[in-house]
């Protein structure tokens, strides 16, 4: 079976009225991972490269590992799509290896970091789904900048500069309207990494969990009831796996995750899909640590990278049963980009 486009699988999640993880991936682990935990749950899911996963898997490795995902497990609907693109250049490279949805992150300008104003985003998510659409191709486009410093993507904003970069809903109908885009990223307080809180208890000194604006995401479902929202910097940075990491040997103190049950609340408000990278990034580090350390004699490969493996299959299963898409793979006949095609044309 071939990779399904994403809007096919967001329009069945509202039908259902679930939430779908987006996992990226770098490697074949994390790809054989994802598909094994959404065939032993019956998962539809979404499998996600950023630009510099396709860097280091140089493009058409990833390319060939998710044809053979889609080859190995047919019967589920999986979609592979471009997180965060940064111009239309990146899109048609992502669109021309096989990619069914794309994201086109105009809320930044091409550098991924200086903010874009409101016109340049909506010209530029405009030209994506122009360029998209037409391909039966998904397109999502981002509205608001996330926080986050670590990873690149995010611009560095302080707390004030993030309230300030948060999805104003007046403005987001105004945006869907404009671009016709499949789906809203919105930017609600999350970040991307795995030190999610700038918030320190003035008195304690303790780190508090973010903020979150999910109020914005209900008045956005208010407005537009039929909009797929995206909740980036997903990731629950389970204590467990942080302090395994911490345990053998690494050291991240002070990290913070987003509660399961605000993305669950998210979903009940018309969160669709929800982006996931740095929680399996947790699960590999710490399990290869726990390796490297009980068993310091041990130099192959494989006596690593399968319990990071295994690891990481347990988030994933653990996701996909808390957004709810467990057990709705085979709710539906899986369409194809030819299909998609002929939708957006009418
Ligand atoms: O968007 C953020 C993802 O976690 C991807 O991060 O650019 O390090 O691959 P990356
Ligand atoms: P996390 O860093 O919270 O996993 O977020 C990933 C993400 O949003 C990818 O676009
Ligand atoms: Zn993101």
């Amino acid at each position: 079976m071939s990779l399904v486009p994403m809007r096919q699988i967001l329009d069945e999640a509202a039908k259902g009225g679930y939430g779908v993880g987006a996992f990226n991936v770098n490697n074949m682990e994390q790809i054989q991972a994802i598909m094994q935990a959404a065939h032993d749950t019956a998962s539809p899911v979404i499998i996600q490269a950023s630009r510099g996963a396709l860097k280091y898997s140089k493009m058409i490795y990833l390319k060939k590992l998710m044809e053979a995902a889609a080859e190995e497990f047919p019967h589920i609907p999986v979609a592979m799509h471009l997180d965060h693109g940064n111009s239309i250049a990146t899109l048609k490279e992502a669109i021309d290896l096989g990619f069914t949805s794309v994201m086109m992150d105009g809320s930044l300008a091409e550098d991924g970091k200086t903010p874009n104003t409101y016109e340049q985003n909506v010209a530029i998510t405009k030209q994506a789904v122009e360029l998209a659409h037409p391909l039966g191709v998904t397109v999502e486009g981002e509205l608001g900048c996330l926080g986050g410093i670590e990873d690149g993507h995010g611009a560095g904003l302080s707390d004030e500069e993030v309230a300030s970069h948060l999805t104003d809903p007046a403005q987001a109908e105004d945006f869907v309207a404009k671009t016709g885009l499949d789906a809203l990223a919105v930017a609600i307080g999350t970040s991307h990494g795995a030190y999610k809180s700038g918030r320190k208890d003035p008195k304690t000194g303790e780190i508090l969990p973010p903020a979150l604006a999910m109020e914005r995401i209900h008045e956005i479902h208010k407005r537009m009831p039929n909009c797929h929202m995206v909740m980036h910097g997903s990731s629950s940075v389970p204590k467990e796996l942080v302090d395994l990491i911490n345990q053998y040997g690494g050291k991240m103190p002070g990290t913070f995750g987003i509660p399961i049950s605000e993305i669950q609340d998210g979903i009940k408000h018309g969160v669709r899909k929800i982006n996931v990278d740095t929680d399996s990034r947790l699960a590999i580090t710490g399990a290869i640590r726990k390796v490297f350390v009980e068993h310091p004699e041990k130099f192959d490969p494989r006596d690593y990278l399968k319990p990071a493996r295994e690891a990481a299959y347990h988030v994933y299963v653990d996701r996909m049963k808390a957004f709810g898409q467990a057990g709705h793979a085979g709710d539906y006949k899986q369409m194809t980009l030819e299909d998609m095609k002929k939708v957006y044309g009418r």
